[in-house]
């Protein structure tokens, strides 16, 4: 169990149960939706990427802790995506999904990504030569040899379902899967990777994905692992999935990491102990994950978003339920998170709650998110000042919006906060950003009045 400090002269030990196949399996859902978006993947890649690459390294022979950090790694092969495209739009890259440079850009930050997750095995590589071929002919030109074999199993297993899109399988299919298989042989794969994918991935087992018992075939085969992990563990999860969502797009680039550390600050001040205070940081740093299900085309749209494009927009925090109520153990969080848009009127979403149905940490997580995304800047406006955005949230509390007493305290929290944005330590400057002098428009849906900045 790993140490947690609470404060001056305070170090208290303690620890969170954790199943983080049971966290990345949930989350593989939105992280398809940026491959879909980029690469065009189907619904559930992540995991098939998974069973396939478990599948095969298990007839290969790899088991127990191995087969769980394979199957984690498949998971999050393209964990970096966001921050992919990011890099595009710095450097006016070329949009193709072939480019040798967008490869070894978003194997390179997903390789350092995910450091920050507690890994049993050795996984040195993995993520970084998720591209490479066996003959060499990969981005970084290196071949099976110099890959790790978990690398190899997650490019096979990427590269099947990414190219056959198993999410519906028949005869004819299973055949052109078997035909790669055998042709790439000693090329994307090596010979005996490919003998042992082709014992494996036979036409009834292929067929069986398509009964939707995918959760069920990766039960059985990938080992789960629940442990207790150190609440420095457990934020470090939470830092990984915050920079995902952040960098989905340049509006919000550290909004997930600044409500997440708001988060943190508020609990200590009502004086939750340090399980309560990281669980609370988990639910603000993954409060948006759901962002990841929404296209830049509407997170960036620089204009109007029509009625159907402003729902989908909302539709974001519905799947931020959607994907953290998968999550065995984290009911508390799962509400914390997915409620933040919720007003204490009624008038919020996804469900129309009241302030009756909201706890104190649900209407504290808004009051939250609503203060870090005035105090951000936006293509479209310089961050509010600390005492212009308590007069903001203490009119929204008025007309019965935010708790009046939550802004009190936040007002006593953050006074001293001159900070101004934490958007200064991005590289991106807003006003070079496409659009910019659009995004000034007062016509703007969710850019309409100050107490309704989008977060
Ligand atoms: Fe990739
Ligand atoms: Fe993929
Ligand atoms: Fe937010
Ligand atoms: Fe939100």
């Amino acid at each position: 169990m790993a140490g947690f400090v609470t404060g001056p002269g305070q170090h208290q030990t303690t620890a969170m149960k954790i199943c983080l196949n049971d966290i990345l399996f949930a989350l593989s859902f939105a992280l398809d939706a940026v491959e879909h978006e980029l690469l065009g993947v189907s619904t559930n890649h992540g995991k098939r990427a998974a069973l396939l690459a478990t599948m095969v390294g298990s007839r290969m022979g790899l088991s127990g802790d191995e087969l769980t950090d394979l199957a984690c790694c498949a998971i999050l092969h393209d964990n970096a995506l966001t921050e992919y495209i990011q890099a595009r739009e710095l450097a006016s890259l070329n949009n193709s999904a072939e480019d040798p440079e967008l490869d070894r850009a978003h194997c390179t930050l997903g390789e350092n990504n995910i450091t920050l997750l507690p890994w049993r095995c050795n996984i040195t590589n993995v993520i970084l030569y998720h591209h490479e071929n066996a003959d060499g002919s990969g981005p970084f030109g290196k071949n099976w040899q110099e890959t790790p074999i978990m690398a190899q199993l997650v490019r096979l297993g990427d590269v099947i379902d990414a190219r056959f899109n198993l999410d519906h399988v028949d005869s004819y299919k299973y055949q052109l899967v078997t035909d790669f298989l055998k042709s790439m042989s000693g090329q994307i794969f090596t010979r005996e990777m490919g003998e042992a994918a082709s014992e494996v991935l036979t036409e009834d087992f292929l067929k069986s994905l398509n009964s939707g018992s995918l959760d069920q075939l990766i039960s059985k085969t990938v080992p789960s692992r629940t442990e207790d992990l150190g609440l420095e563990e457990v934020r470090k999860i939470a830092l990984l999935f915050a920079r995902i969502t952040d960098y989905k797009s340049t509006f919000t680039s550290t909004h997930s990491l600044g409500v997440a550390q708001k988060s943190e600050l508020m609990a200590r001040h009502y004086g939750w102990d340090d399980e309560k205070t990281t669980r609370f940081f988990f639910a603000g740093a993954l409060h948006d994950i759901g962002k990841l299900i929404v296209s830049n085309d509407i997170l960036e749209k620089p204009a109007r978003l029509t009625n159907e494009e402003f729902a989908m927009m909302q539709n974001h925090a519905f799947y931020t339920y959607v994907i953290l109520r998968k999550i065995n153990g984290m009911s508390d969080i799962t509400a914390w998170a997915s409620h933040h848009h919720e007003k204490l009127d009624g008038t919020g979403y996804p469900f129309g709650m009241k302030g009756s149905q909201l706890s104190h940490e649900e209407r504290l997580l808004t009051c939250i998110d609503v203060y870090q995304a005035l105090r951000e800047d936006r293509p479209y406006k310089q961050g509010f000042t600390h005492q212009k955005s308590i007069e903001i949230m203490s009119s929204m509390a008025k007309d019965g919006q935010i708790d009046s007493g939550i802004v009190d305290d936040m007002n006593e929290v953050f006074r001293n906060d001159t900070g101004g944005s934490d958007s200064a330590r991005d590289p991106r400057n807003p006003e070079t950003f496409r659009g910019a002098g659009s995004e000034r428009s007062e016509d703007h849906p969710f850019r309409v009045k100050e107490s309704t900045v989008e977060h």
